[in-house]
């Protein structure tokens, strides 16, 4: 029971880390168009010291939005409220500046308490993301499948910041291949800084006062950003010595994301990495393995065989892609849907 405790205490340590402003303003500079009239909801922020709540509060008419709500999870002592309740959650909801003095002031700010402490899985909390167009935070990472899973469910577009490992959950790969959830900018260096009481963590040689880096984070999102509309230019040439075929399965591997052979027609094992460059409209998710489908598990077919071997020898986990045969007509834009239905439709366009 002991044990239970210190080691539940250790993950939450590891979840209390605060995302830096200028990481964020990296990252949602790419999705300003999406925050027009919208509500945001930051479900996993003490205002207190979240960059996130900073960061919409202060730029909340430059972005147009209609409404900010921040729920803080067990509100510690609020001093920058000046209300000394240490005890309760909180949240937050700000319709915009008031006295025309361009700082969220907080006499501008609603504070209301939550009857529980504030988890973005209570009710109380659900009720509030069922107000809100937009999620965007850092999440605990201890949460994140059950933090996604919920945002799935409530059908809601999202900017959450995560760690890439996250990319091979049997939760969150499938949401990857069906285009429900794809990865953002990112950070720079595939690492981030993140503002942290407990310096401890940090990784030796890295240290920074009262950081600590976090290598493999990304930001996960459902919003449509440039990025992910942009060709990878691919200038290589199909070899069998060079692109040599899984022993296991039906497809061949590519070592470098930058080496997708231009003129193969198949399925290809890429990096992970691949992700980072990835456009529907270029190309198809299948599938990923590694000992095993990431789609289908083990089955019956498979068992004992390591999916990614080749002459007998295990190759890092892959995504399996195939090139679309015409790029960028195939993949329905959410316009595109619309006019494309339309003209199925008999008599669409005629007198
Ligand atoms: C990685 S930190 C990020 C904090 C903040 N979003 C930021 O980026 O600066 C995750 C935060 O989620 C909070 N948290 C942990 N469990 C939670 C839960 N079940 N519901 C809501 N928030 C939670 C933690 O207290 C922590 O402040």
């Amino acid at each position: 029971m002991a044990n239970e405790k210190l080691r539940a205490a250790n993950v939450a340590k590891k979840d209390e880390f605060y995302t830096q402003l200028a990481d964020i303003e990296n990252e949602l500079k790419h999705y300003k168009q999406h925050f027009k009239d919208k509500v945001v909801l930051c479900n996993c922020d003490d205002p207190r010291v979240s960059n996130f709540f900073h960061y919409f509060s202060y730029n909340f008419e430059q972005l147009g939005l209609k409404k900010l709500i921040t729920t803080c999870y067990k509100s510690q002592e609020r001093d920058l409220f000046s209300q000394n309740d240490s005890e309760r959650a909180i949240w937050l909801e700000y319709f915009g500046d008031k006295n025309n003095n361009c700082v969220p002031d907080p006499e501008e700010i609603g504070i209301h308490y939550f009857k529980g402490d504030g988890d973005f899985r209570s009710a109380e909390c659900i009720e509030l993301l069922k107000e809100a167009d937009i999620v965007v935070t850092n999440p605990p990472f201890s949460l994140f499948r059950e933090y996604v899973a919920q945002l799935m469910k409530y059908e809601k577009k999202f900017v959450i910041v995560g760690h890439q490992n996250a990319i091979s959950y049997r939760e969150i790969f499938p949401l990857i291949k069906d285009n429900k959830l794809w990865l953002g900018y990112g950070f720079k260096g595939g690492a981030g800084h993140f503002i942290s009481k407990y310096e401890d963590t940090a990784t030796a040689g890295d240290h920074r006062e009262g950081m600590i880096r976090v290598s493999g984070v990304n930001w996960f999102t459902n919003l449509e950003i440039q990025k992910r509309h942009e060709d990878l230019i691919l200038y290589k040439s199909y070899n069998t010595e060079e692109y040599p075929h899984y022993d296991n399965y039906d497809a061949i591997n590519v070592d470098k994301t930058a080496d997708i052979p231009m003129d193969y027609d198949g399925v290809m094992g890429v990096p992970i990495t691949f992700l980072d460059k990835y456009n529907p409209d270029q190309f198809v998710i299948i599938d990923a393995i590694g000992r095993y489908s990431m789609i289908n598990g083990p089955t019956p077919e498979t068992q004992g065989k390591y999916l990614t071997d080749i002459n007998g020898k295990h190759r890092y986990a892959r995504i399996l892609i195939r090139r679309r045969q015409s790029s960028a007509s195939t993949y329905p834009q959410p316009e595109e849907t619309t006019l494309m239905a339309a003209e199925k439709q008999e008599g669409y366009g005629k007198e």
